[in-house]
């Protein structure tokens, strides 16, 4: 989908990933909803963009459906929706152990990408056109030892997305699933590793990513990474479950986790 012109949302647009989503699709010609938890972030963003933004707790379906509202009464009907909004938790053992993690991770990794799709699908399968993007985590492909709410709402959220993709492509709407590696973000940073560890390394720019990401949408790819060979992982857990559980439980003994 070429972006020009379309009305575009997208959550945790305050930081991160999601604010270079954002000023890369207003670059690309889009009309831009920023949204964040955070209110100083979404007016740092919304003011430089010359766009709309909106404070919301996007876990709450009342702040979805006040975001579609301010979009499609300032712009009109949604073109794309980028569900990207996310948290790290903590590590083992407090995130096995959390409830409280496990409901927010549930409700903002998951459950706010079904109400973003509630919200804006009709219009899209009325117009026969639209795009459904949500951030997961290459973690939605290989696991994260060490971080269980986190690997398995992302997982989660790959299979929404699946599920949205083979109901809905029939009708029009277009839907990708990112799962990058790891990315220079205050959230990578937020795991405090050594200045030499992999991760660091391996890590894309915001810009990078946006790169990426426009391109994927551009060619309305189902799966974006970051990483070549990311999606290998999938095979490799197909081909052989017993080993690729192995291998994972042997990269947790190894190395720490990368990504999140
Ligand atoms: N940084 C990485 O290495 C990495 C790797 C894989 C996937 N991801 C995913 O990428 C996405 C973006 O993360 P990032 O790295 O840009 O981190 P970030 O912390 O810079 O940005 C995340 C944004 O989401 C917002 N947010 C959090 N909870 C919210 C809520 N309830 N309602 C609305 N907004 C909320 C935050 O305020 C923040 O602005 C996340 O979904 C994350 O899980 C990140």
């Amino acid at each position: 989908m070429k972006l020009d012109g379309k009305v575009a949302v997208v959550t945790g647009a305050g930081n991160g990933i999601g604010e270079a989503l954002a000023r890369r699709f207003a670059a690309e010609g889009a009309r831009v909803v920023v949204t964040d938890i955070e209110p100083e972030a979404v007016s740092r963003v919304a003011d430089d963009l010359g766009t709309v933004g909106l404070a919301a707790d996007i876990t709450e379906p009342a702040s979805v459906r006040a975001v579609a509202e301010l979009a499609r009464d300032s712009y009109g009907e949604v073109d794309v929706w980028l569900s990207n909004a996310g948290v790290a938790g903590p590590r083992q053992p407090r995130d096995l152990q959390d409830d409280s993690l496990w409901d927010l991770m549930w409700r903002l990794h998951v459950l706010s990408h079904l109400t973003a799709a509630r919200e804006v699908l009709p219009s899209m399968i009325a117009r026969g056109d639209g795009y459904l993007v949500s951030t997961a985590s290459s973690v939605a492909l290989a696991i994260q030892p060490e971080k269980a709410a986190y690997s398995v709402t992302k997982t989660a959220a790959l299979a929404l997305a699946e599920w949205l993709a083979v109901q809905y492509r029939p009708f029009g709407v277009k839907v990708s699933c990112f799962c990058p590696g790891p990315m220079l973000t205050r959230m990578l940073l937020s795991n405090e590793f050594a200045p030499d560890h992999p991760a660091l390394a391996q890590a894309l720019t915001p810009e990078q990513v946006a790169d990426v990401v426009t391109a994927g949408i551009a060619a309305e790819r189902f799966l974006i990474t970051t990483q070549p060979g990311a999606e290998h992982s999938l095979a490799d857990k197909a081909a052989d479950y017993d080993a690729w559980i192995g291998q994972a439980g042997h990269f947790l003994a190894d190395s720490p986790p990368v990504g999140n």
